[in-house]
């Protein structure tokens, strides 16, 4: 069977950041359906796409809808009606032959300082974020293991990320940038994020899943990297020390790596941003 006709994908939040690179990654592989919450005629002209906001509607329509074999999470908005979305996306998962591939994040480890996290570790968080985050991947986890894949996701950079355009602004108005200069953490970039899913989905891989660059690197250094590459003049940082010692928010596998080739490193984070 072609993978055409072997999934119907559906993703939430195909025009945010991270959506729209897994659109373009897998729409040429497979029929997929997508979510938007903020109208355009573009869209809304689109027999794929079906506009979907989780403070007004029930996810149940749009899964009726299109019958995904594979839903792919990636919203954003009210945690509260985001939660019911997912129970509601858990009763579908239950009942009909579909599986869930969930963007949780490195927050789900907030709490902890002293190590980066593995996918086995207990999850502990003193965000709201990450609380929220914790309680979808609790939910989904009670599911049959076959049926979710959680992706532990840290920042997400790439070109025209939204934290690259960010600095930008911040350059421009001659603004501070923030720094956190004990903090140690992994990166990615939405391209390499969306060719790992591309080969979850391939494989038809489950569980959990620590996608983040293979090395560590302080938050200001990658930072000041970025700036250093957009500008010739003297930026103005801000630092931001959270804890006297060094802090990690840093997500690495052990159980479930992938092939050398899905693997990234920061540099290569930092190159594939700055093009
Ligand atoms: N970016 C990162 O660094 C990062 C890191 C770790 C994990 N994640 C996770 O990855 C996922 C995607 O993040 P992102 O950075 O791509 O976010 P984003 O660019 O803000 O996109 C979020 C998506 O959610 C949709 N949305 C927002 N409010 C909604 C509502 N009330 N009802 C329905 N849809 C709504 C937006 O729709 P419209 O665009 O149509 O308004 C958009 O498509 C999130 O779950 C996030 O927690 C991101």
């Amino acid at each position: 069977m072609s993978n055409k006709k072997k999934h119907k994908i559906l993703v939430l939040g195909v025009n945010g950041f991270i959506g729209n690179a897994i659109y373009k990654e897998l729409y040429p592989y497979f029929r997929v359906f997508g979510t938007y919450a903020t109208s355009s005629t573009v869209l809304e002209k689109n027999k794929q796409f079906f506009h979907y906001n989780h403070e007004e509607d029930d996810v149940v329509e749009i899964l009726e809808a299109t019958k995904p074999s594979i839903i792919i999470s990636a919203l954003r908005g009210n945690f509260a009606t985001q939660t019911i979305a997912h129970q509601h996306i858990s009763e579908y998962i239950k009942q009909n032959d579909c599986k869930i591939i969930f963007l949780s994040s490195a927050n789900v480890f907030d709490a902890y300082k002293n190590y980066p996290s593995y996918e086995l570790d207990k999850t502990l968080s003193s965000s709201i974020y990450g609380h929220f985050k914790i309680k979808i991947e609790n939910m989904l986890m009670r599911l049959p293991k076959r049926k979710w894949a959680i992706l532990r996701v840290p920042m997400v950079f790439g070109q025209g990320a939204p934290r690259i355009e960010e600095i930008k602004t911040y350059l421009k108005e001659k603004l501070p940038i923030e720094v956190f200069p004990n903090l140690i953490i992994n990166v990615t970039t939405d391209d390499k994020l969306s060719q790992q899913i591309h080969y979850i989905i391939n494989r038809n891989k489950s569980g959990i899943f620590h996608l983040g660059s293979t090395d560590l690197i302080h938050h200001d250094e990658f930072i000041k990297e970025i700036v250093t590459s957009l500008v010739v003049y003297n930026p103005i940082y801000k630092q931001v020390y959270t804890t006297n010692d060094d802090r990690y928010l840093a997500v690495l596998p052990k159980e479930n790596l992938l092939p050398k080739n899905l693997q990234i490193e920061s540099k290569d984070v930092l190159k594939m941003s700055i093009l």
